[in-house]
């Protein structure tokens, strides 16, 4: 558990090569113009990035979850704009449809998904249900040989440029959330109509829309398990998506402590480096002890994964905590930037504001408060005995 093996540090090599010679050159004008990344996604897909996990049988890469962690990590350095589309395509979508789906949803679907051809969305929140994610409000009513979706979602990452959407929607609403179904819809189908497009603090170059499904006809076998499974399959998919986008919080502290640590030795301020004055020297000793922190918590909610073992509550702390050490490490290294921090060629600006969203999506920090509070109070978290 506590060295990598060679194959995990390959995956680093590659994923760090590729962020930095290929993602940094244009990450600054991507985000300030909103420029969606065909060209960095097509890459992603040719070098295996948008289907790492998934068996190779349906054209992934059939690695394990570590692997994805560290290339997450790797790529969120840098960009997390392409790191949000890779780790919902990776976890919500291909690892959902995988776990859950039927042979046939996989043949026709995920074998595109997993390579890169097509791109995937995750449509749980609505207007009027984000943490309350059992309120949902969409409807897909059984018309015998297919489900009438009506209703909206919004903050679709991945919105406009997918072709697949995963959508959670009510079939039963007298039965709460064990009425809530999960149907494969694609976005060339009659009445799915791709609304605005958000101007966003962080993560600006990716694809973040309001969706609405007017009397979409879903086929009764595109829905995703047996009937009244949409809310477990919801969060259980998102428990995973919890750990990726745990792995983009640390990428986005890692990144901005070494741009930090790189300027720090540099920057020469009362006759010396700034690196040698204790006031930065301590800066750096509390972001690098945060950061390993954060990184062991990550990788061992994806070795727990891995393992076959629960992993819902490490995740959703592994989530926690990095978010929060990415807040924190991101001002900070804007501070140890002085002045150059506050511009956007020195990219730390840029980390600071893609660090909040890590809080947000696929669950606040409250929801993984909520998810770690229950697991505690049910005395079912998995704590290994080992250490
Ligand atoms: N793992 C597995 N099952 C879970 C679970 C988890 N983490 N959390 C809840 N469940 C199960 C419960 O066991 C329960 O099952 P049973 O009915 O069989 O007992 C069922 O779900 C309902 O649970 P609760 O009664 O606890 O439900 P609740 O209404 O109190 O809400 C919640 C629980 C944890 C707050 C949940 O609603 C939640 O996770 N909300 C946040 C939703 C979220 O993460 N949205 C992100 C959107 S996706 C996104 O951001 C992607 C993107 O584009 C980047």
């Amino acid at each position: 558990m506590f060295r990598l093996t060679e194959e995990h540090e390959a995956v680093r090599e590659a994923a760090r090569q590729f962020a930095q010679n290929e993602l940094k050159p244009g990450v600054i004008e991507r985000d300030s113009k909103m420029l969606y990344p065909y060209e960095q996604v097509r890459r992603m897909a040719e070098l295996g990035f948008l289907g790492m996990m998934t068996s190779p049988e349906y054209g992934g890469g059939g690695m394990d979850t570590l692997s994805y962690v560290i290339a997450m990590e790797e790529i969120s350095k840098v960009d997390n704009s392409c790191s949000v589309i890779m780790s919902v395509n990776n976890s919500l979508v291909c690892w959902g449809l995988e776990t859950y789906g039927t042979e046939e949803q996989k043949r026709k679907y995920l074998t595109k998904l997993a390579t890169g051809e097509w791109i995937g969305a995750f449509c749980l929140s609505e207007p009027e249900a984000g943490s309350d994610a059992t309120s949902q409000r969409t409807t897909a009513i059984d018309l015998g040989d297919y489900y009438l979706l009506n209703g909206t979602k919004n903050w679709i990452t991945n919105g406009g440029t997918s072709q697949v959407h995963l959508v959670m929607a009510q079939t039963h609403p007298e039965k709460g959330h064990h009425g809530i179904n999960a149907f494969i819809v694609e976005t060339s189908w009659p009445g799915v109509v791709i609304g605005a497009k958000e101007d966003k603090l962080g993560i600006r170059a990716s694809d973040t829309h309001t969706i609405m499904y007017n009397d979409v006809k879903v086929p009764k076998e595109n829905r995703i398990g047996e009937d009244g499974f949409g809310f477990k399959f919801a969060m259980n998919t998102l428990n995973g998506g919890r750990i990726g986008i745990a792995a983009q919080a640390l990428g986005i502290a890692a990144g901005a402590y070494e741009l930090a640590l790189d300027y720090a030795k540099q920057r020469q301020a009362f006759g010396k480096p700034i690196a040698q004055h204790q006031a930065i020297a301590f800066k750096l000793a509390d972001m690098a002890t945060e950061i390993e922190a954060a990184r062991l918590m990550v990788y061992r909610a994806a070795w727990l994964k891995d393992q076959g073992l629960d992993y819902a509550q490490a995740a959703a702390m592994a989530k926690l905590f990095a978010s929060e050490v990415a807040m924190r490490q991101t001002v900070e290294a804007v501070q140890i930037h002085g002045g150059y921090g506050y511009v956007k060629e020195y990219h730390v600006e840029r980390l600071m504001r893609d660090a909040k969203i890590t809080q947000i999506y696929e669950g606040t920090s409250e929801v993984q408060r909520i998810v770690i509070s229950r697991g505690v109070l049910n005395g079912n978290l998995y704590l290994p005995t080992f250490w």
